[in-house]
């Protein structure tokens, strides 16, 4: 299955929301449609919403909320974007350059806020408690995720429960989120199977990111390898290194997150290639997915099921 053919089930939808995201997008300020424009345009995957929409599909829920939640989880996503790229200090998203390079930091914060405020707006037009439970919950897992990440940067002694830990509170929960309010809408009991199908495709996405970080294509991820190390972060391949490789491995991952910076990414990448630290994460990854999988299987087949069962392998073979 290729990409699209994953989403072709939704096809329909996604260009729904595509109009969507354009109209609200819309304010009388003219820099944060700037800002907003600039990012939105450069495109991106929409895989929470498209999870959204295919677990709709699965359960055969077809009301407008559907649509405008598909674009709330999207805005959310895309804030965290503009403000992740401030905090990790990143030049390149998307192919092009970050909005804080282009528009310097405190446009990208601003309206990464306004993105926010305008999710929140979005999400009580759906009038239903539960809803705003859902993503009210999520949105402040991300954002202690990502304060939880800053305190671990440059800290050599993060384990992989931690690492864990960071990366279910800032990726999986959206995704978990996504792929519950399906179930939600159509009030199903197939809520909690989604929100755990949900969160393990989260998280062996966040861990596939972490390897691309060091083994992808910038062509291909549209963003610069080596910014996890600039920044110092302790993520899977270094742990797995400096749990398993020699003491001269061990010394330079360590020196690495201590130090940051980009100086070392090529000693790092030989020592977590010759740790095979790569293969590790990618096996974690990897039981993520199945657990994903397994997740739905009291879901009934449909060509909805087929394509969330796709969605996360994806996520693990991905190299974009
Ligand atoms: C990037 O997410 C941030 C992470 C959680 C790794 P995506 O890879 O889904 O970003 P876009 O929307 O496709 O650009
Ligand atoms: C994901 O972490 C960021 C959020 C979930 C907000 P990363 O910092 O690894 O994401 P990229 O690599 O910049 O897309
Ligand atoms: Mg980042
Ligand atoms: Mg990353």
């Amino acid at each position: 299955m290729t990409f699209l053919s994953m989403l072709a089930p939704v096809a329909d939808d996604m260009r729904r929301l595509d109009l969507l995201i354009g109209e609200r997008l819309e304010s009388d300020v003219p820099l944060v449609r700037q800002v907003a424009q600039y990012i939105v345009a450069a495109g991106g995957k929409r895989l929470r919403p498209a999870l959204l929409l295919l677990a709709c599909g699965a359960l055969g829920y077809r009301g407008e909320s559907r649509l405008t939640l598909a674009a709330v989880v999207e805005f959310i996503h895309t804030a965290t974007l503009l403000h992740d790229d401030v905090v990790d200090e990143s030049a390149l998203r998307r192919g092009r350059q970050t909005a804080n390079a282009a528009f310097g930091n405190a446009a990208s914060v601003l309206v990464g806020d306004f993105l926010y405020s305008r999710s929140f707006q979005m999400m009580v037009e759906v009038q239903d408690m539960r809803v705003m439970r859902v993503l009210a919950d999520a949105t402040n897992a991300i954002a202690g995720g990502e304060v939880m990440q800053l305190m671990g940067s440059h800290d050599p002694e993060v384990d992989e429960a931690r690492y864990l830990e960071v990366i279910r509170r800032k990726t999986a929960k959206l995704f978990e989120a996504a792929a519950r309010l399906g179930g939600v809408l159509a009030k199903s009991p197939m809520e909690e199977g989604l929100a755990r199908y949900g969160a393990h495709v989260g998280t062996a996405f966040q861990l596939i990111d972490d390897v691309l970080d060091y083994f992808g294509e910038e062509t291909e991820i549209g963003k610069t390898l080596g910014d996890d190390l600039a920044e110092g972060k302790p993520t899977l391949p270094l742990i797995h290194a400096l749990r398993s490789g020699s003491s001269a491995e061990r010394s330079v991952v360590r020196h690495a997150i201590v130090a940051g910076g980009r100086e070392d990414f090529g000693a790092v990448l030989a020592a977590i290639r010759a740790c095979g630290s790569l293969d590790y994460a990618r096996a974690v990854a990897e039981r993520e997915c199945t657990a994903a999988q397994a997740a739905l299987a009291p879901l009934a087949d449909s060509e909805f099921k087929r394509s969330l069962l796709e969605l996360a392998s994806f996520s693990v073979a991905r190299h974009s």
